[in-house]
């Protein structure tokens, strides 16, 4: 079997490469970052995901690493592209990196090689590759688009166990040959164009959004009018056409893809004449409900100034140290804007945190971060606040307030244990 290359060594594509691995793939990962290159040969995995460094050590003998193109084209014929698509200050994912790709790919003659596109690209993505292989006269190398679904903080079992593979390409052979890279799965393989698999990706994003942005808005009223949100979302659940999934209110989704390619989606219609005014409101609920708890606060605490405020939880949702996004980015620094010093403690993302936010104290604890506190916010919902230290918390805050911005937290033990406690979306 000829091996499969991976070229972008992110987190799509460390998974991806992996995966392929421990399904019985011989793969070459390719990266641009010398240093990255380095430490994955050595066993090192520079992001945090769980199972991924075991499975990275478990399949070392079928995982290598480079910093060149050629060797990845030459040892490979299918070849993943999953280079980042960043945000652009238009609202357009920034494709240079993968047409930067495209314009160093070396001259391939023998008619067997397949792009995969992994990364997500806006719609007609695909053509213009098309195009620009055309015209380097490469239009002997097939193109496929194959989005990827998986979740950050249970990527693998994502990865190898998709509810759909999605395949678009014009060459029926090519899709057959990245198909049977998934047939081990047992998940339907839908086979169709590539503005179609292109559309998928996007779409399915956008619902997902769309659902947070839904229940967050019917949180706000339950707030208003004595109901609670946790039981709604439950009672909606149970409605097959509905679905339990994605109705956790809270203090707005982040992440490195929803509000990307939320914005890259409305900007797609745009820029096509449509106006998708439902898109807007998602991404507008979005941006209002991260700050909702200033207001809260000041409910409990009156003006912000020199009150000071925990955040508990940093990652923009557990099992992950990524921030890109995180509601408490826009949180702590609406505190900062209102007065307030603001303290936090993640368990795994204050490495980051330090390079990336700024004006917060870092802390080491759940105890060091809320010492002196008027109150503590609830940001991310990592197991580890399932059980609070409360007695030990009341004795070092000066006032007794738990804002749960997830609805995680025991609400009554909270209460018992003297404090005041407000959620999102109940009372
Ligand atoms: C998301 C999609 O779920 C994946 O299918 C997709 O492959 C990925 O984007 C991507 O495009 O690469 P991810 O960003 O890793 O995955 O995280 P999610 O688990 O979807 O959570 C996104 C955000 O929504 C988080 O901030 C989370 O706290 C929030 N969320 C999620 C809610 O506020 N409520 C919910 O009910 C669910």
């Amino acid at each position: 079997m000829s091996s499969v290359g991976i070229i972008g060594i992110g987190y799509v594509g460390l998974v991806t490469a992996t995966c392929l691995a421990e399904l019985g793939n011989d793969v070459v990962c390719m990266d641009i970052d010398a240093e990255k290159i380095a430490s994955l040969r050595e066993g090192k995995v520079p992001i945090f995901e769980p199972g991924l460094p075991e499975l990275v050590v478990k399949n070392r003998e079928r995982m290598h690493f480079t910093t060149s193109l050629d060797e990845i084209f030459e040892k490979c014929e299918i070849v993943f592209i999953a280079v980042d698509t960043p945000p652009s200050f238009t609202g357009d994912a920034d494709l240079s990196r993968v047409f930067a790709v495209i314009s160093a790919l070396p001259g391939l003659s023998s008619g067997q090689h397949i792009l995969v596109m992994k990364s997500t690209v806006p719609v007609g993505t695909g053509l213009k590759i098309s195009s620009e292989l055309a015209r380097q006269k490469m239009d002997n190398i097939a193109y496929v688009s194959n989005p990827e679904f998986l979740r950050e903080g249970s990527a693998i079992g994502d990865f190898l166990n998709p509810d759909r593979v999605v395949i678009g390409s014009r060459e029926p052979e090519a899709s057959e040959r990245v198909a049977a890279l998934y047939t081990r799965m047992k998940a339907p393989i839908l086979k169709t164009n590539i503005a179609t698999a292109e559309m998928i990706k996007y779409a399915s994003n956008a619902f997902l959004a769309t659902k947070i942005s839904f229940i967050n808005e019917i949180a706000n009223v339950c707030e208003e009018i004595g109901a609670d949100v946790t039981v709604v979302a439950e009672g909606m659940g149970y409605d097959a056409r509905i679905g339990k999934h994605f109705l956790q209110a809270g203090i707005g989704y982040g992440g490195s893809c929803f509000p990307k390619d939320v914005a890259a989606l409305k900007q797609i219609a745009g820029n096509s004449g449509y106006h998708f005014q439902l898109l807007t409101a998602v991404i507008e609920v979005n941006e209002l409900q991260k700050r909702r708890v200033v207001n809260k606060l000041k409910k409990h605490l009156g003006p912000l100034n020199d009150k000071t405020v925990a955040l508990l939880g940093l990652a923009f949702k557990p099992n992950t140290n990524d921030l890109r996004e995180a509601s408490s980015i826009v949180l702590a620094s609406r505190l900062l804007g209102d007065g307030a010093y603001v303290k936090a403690y993640d368990p795994v993302a204050i490495p980051d945190a330090a390079r990336s936010v700024r004006g917060v104290l870092l802390c080491d604890d759940v105890l060091t971060a809320v010492e002196n506190c008027d109150a503590a916010v609830l940001v991310t919902e990592w197991e580890e606040f399932a059980h609070l230290p409360l007695a030990e918390m009341k004795k070092r805050m000066r006032h007794h307030l738990i804002i749960d911005g997830r609805n995680f937290l025991n609400a009554e033990e909270i209460r018992a244990a003297g404090f005041t406690y407000e959620g999102i979306g109940h009372s």
